[in-house]
């Protein structure tokens, strides 16, 4: 071997390596009928490197929260490969799951229900440190006090219950408890979308500034592209479990190319596509059933473009145009 130093560039491992993820649920009809399954995520694959975010938008069921649960390790996935930090999190044992939980932290949507409201917010910063660390409790107190500051919180509501504080103040303690163990990866479940929306633009600048500061890295989950444009280097839209476009943000937002992705921007206030995109595509019908998928393109039952190989032949997830998109007539939005 060699023992010249390389000049290549040290390449960092991605926080999360995602390769055809599936999670398929099995639903219990009662005794003696045939179970159903249904196929929450249907085959997605994604990177998320060190210190940046990849958004995943979609509407309401199209498996967004069951990526999370996957990824932050609170389920296992039917098949596919997840490796976080380059360990397979499949093929893990327990105690490598231990360690790899401690990495990866949760904040949710609901800044109410995930905060004990019996506990002082010292307490339930300094709780992580407690089950994972063998630090002191005068060592406990000062990174919670330390970690205060850093949210754009005061000293005095270390000793405050949660119960005192605003939507966005919960909101900045539950992103404080999470930094407690200095994860490289935070999964952001909806995380801005039950607050004021000028109280969201302030807990995005500060999930910003801590990406920067700790070179975090977010799997931030949203339905709103609004949201989305403020804060991800890269966009996953979901579709009923499928990946129907990813890439870079700037890519997609200047130029979506599957009628989906066109719908759910032209329906965003704020976002102005091209003309073309904005005139070309209101999202109506009904979302089908993930238990009862429509034949060919999961989308074909909405999509103002449909053709009959959309409806008989499901497309695959192709590169066009510097991003990935699966839509058989995508050629014709380039
Ligand atoms: N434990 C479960 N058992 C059975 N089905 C489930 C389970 N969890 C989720 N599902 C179904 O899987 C699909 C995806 O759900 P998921 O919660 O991931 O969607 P979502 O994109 O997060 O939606 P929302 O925007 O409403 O939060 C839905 O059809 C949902 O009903
Ligand atoms: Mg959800």
């Amino acid at each position: 071997m060699s023992t010249t130093p390389s000049t290549t560039e040290k390449t960092t491992e991605p926080v999360v390596v995602a390769r055809d993820l599936k999670q398929v649920y099995t639903i219990n009809r009662g005794f003696m009928k045939p179970s159903d399954h249904l196929q929450a995520v249907s085959g997605v694959s994604f990177t998320v490197q060190v210190g940046k975010t990849l958004a995943v938008v979609g509407e309401s069921g199209c498996g967004k929260s069951t990526l999370a649960r996957m990824v932050s390790l609170i389920e296992t996935p039917t098949s596919g490969e997840l490796l976080l930090g380059g360990v397979d999190v499949t093929k893990a044992t327990e105690q490598e799951r231990h360690a790899l939980r401690r990495k990866v932290q949760l904040v949710f949507q609901n800044p109410f229900g995930s905060l004990n409201p019996r506990k002082k917010i010292g307490a339930i910063l300094e709780s992580p440190l407690e089950i994972n660390t063998q630090l002191t409790a005068q060592e406990r107190s000062e990174q919670a006090r330390a970690m205060l500051a850093l949210v754009g919180l005061r000293p005095e509501h270390y000793d405050r219950y949660p119960h005192m504080f605003s939507g966005g103040q919960r909101q900045r303690i539950a992103i404080a408890r999470a930094l407690m163990l200095k994860p490289g990866l935070i999964v952001a479940d909806e995380p801005v979308s039950a607050l004021d929306v000028s109280i969201q633009a302030q807990v995005l600048n500060l999930l910003a500034d801590l990406q920067q500061d700790m070179k975090l890295a977010y799997l931030f989950i949203s339905h709103d592209l609004g949201v989305v444009r403020h804060i991800a280097h890269d966009v996953l839209v979901m579709y009923l479990g499928h990946a129907v476009e990813q890439g870079e943000k700037k890519t997609i937002f200047a130029q979506p190319l599957h009628p989906y992705t066109q719908a759910l921007l032209a329906s965003t206030p704020g976002i102005v596509g091209t003309g073309a995109t904005k005139k070309r595509m209101v999202l109506t019908g009904e979302l089908p059933s993930p238990l009862n998928p429509p034949r060919g393109c999961v989308f074909s039952t909405r999509c103002p473009h449909v053709t009959a190989q959309c409806t008989s032949e499901r497309p695959v997830l192709r590169e066009l145009a510097g991003r990935k998109v699966a839509c058989h007539l995508a050629e014709q939005f380039v």
